[in-house]
């Protein structure tokens, strides 16, 4: 069974053989060709965490291709109310459909979700963990826009101490050769653990140093909902703004990507500007949850 729970599950040949099929999906994601290969097949989206961008991009991406699509949308909403648990959710919830895309607040919920399911699941986020459809899709949109996925100067800006998108993606970055900058607060810096994974292929950088020489500027939200003190949000809240002024100092043709949703860390201002790339990469997730929904489900 093809269970997607970490980017680690994936061998750079597998990440590049999906971004090749999602290519493929493009325009089936824009609704210009018919492709029912999911007709008969159900997926259950199982959140227990707000999305608007994961959870609606693969139920458009399972209707784009012909299949149906089952949401439990909230712990409220199911029998875990009532004290059921997440293994017994998962385990009749199995016995309904052909895969299942779980979001959890809880690191590691995914794979244990994986562990109790006879069908395939798929991690739409766990916690700080790992969120890799997201990176499947982040890699899809720098291939678009930048014709490569290696050789590039990447500069990974926010909150890296918190964000899953981030922690997906530099497991990826490290099957690729190139040079990554971080940026951060102190106290929203990389954890040590994914520092090691890029076996000193990253430095620590200052926003105003670098900015002139990123391909990708890679933008993400201060995780308030992550922060187990409210004193130490308040301390980093809105201390960084990628603004007009600091985007013109960009290189011509490097972009700027972020997972979304954005609070205020990317002035609107930006939305106009030929770097700004984040509403396309948004759009990707489809082509790319579309290639994930095939190769898990046939
Ligand atoms: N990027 C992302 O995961 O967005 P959602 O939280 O809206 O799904």
């Amino acid at each position: 069974m093809k269970h997607l729970i970490s980017i680690d599950d994936l061998s750079k040949d597998e990440i590049i053989g999906i971004l090749d099929k999602a290519e493929d999906f493009e325009d089936v994601a824009l609704g210009l060709r018919s492709c029912k290969i999911l007709e008969g097949k159900i997926l259950a989206n199982l959140f227990f965490e707000p999305s608007t961008r994961t959870r609606i991009s693969f139920e458009t991406a399972m209707k784009r291709l012909g299949g149906e699509v089952v949401n439990v949308s909230a712990q409220e909403a199911s029998s875990m109310a009532k004290g059921e648990t997440l293994a017994d959710t998962v385990r009749v919830i199995s016995n309904y459909c052909d895969a299942i895309v779980i979001r959890h607040f809880l690191e590691g919920a995914a794979r244990f979700a994986a562990e109790n399911s006879s069908v395939p699941v798929i991690n739409a986020g766990d916690g700080a963990g790992q969120h890799p459809t997201q990176t499947l899709l982040d890699l899809y949109t720098i291939r678009k826009e930048c014709r490569r996925l290696e050789g590039l100067t990447i500069a990974l800006v926010g909150d890296l101490k918190y964000s899953r998108t981030i922690h997906s993606l530099i497991k990826a970055l490290k099957l690729f050769k190139n040079k990554i900058y971080l940026v951060s607060p102190e106290i929203l810096a990389l954890p040590e653990e994914f520092l090691e994974e890029l076996d000193g292929n990253a430095e620590k950088a200052k926003l105003e140093d670098i900015i002139e020489s990123v391909d990708v500027l890679y933008v993400t939200r201060i995780q308030k909902e992550r922060f187990l003190d409210e004193e130490e949000y308040r301390r980093v809240a809105g201390s960084y703004r990628i603004t007009p002024e600091i985007v013109s100092r960009m290189k011509d043709g490097a972009i700027i990507l972020h997972p979304l949703p954005r609070v205020d860390e990317i002035d609107v201002r930006v939305d106009s500007m030929r770097q700004a790339r984040y509403f396309k990469q948004a759009f990707y997730g489809v082509p790319v949850r579309m290639a994930i929904l095939s190769e898990v489900m046939l």
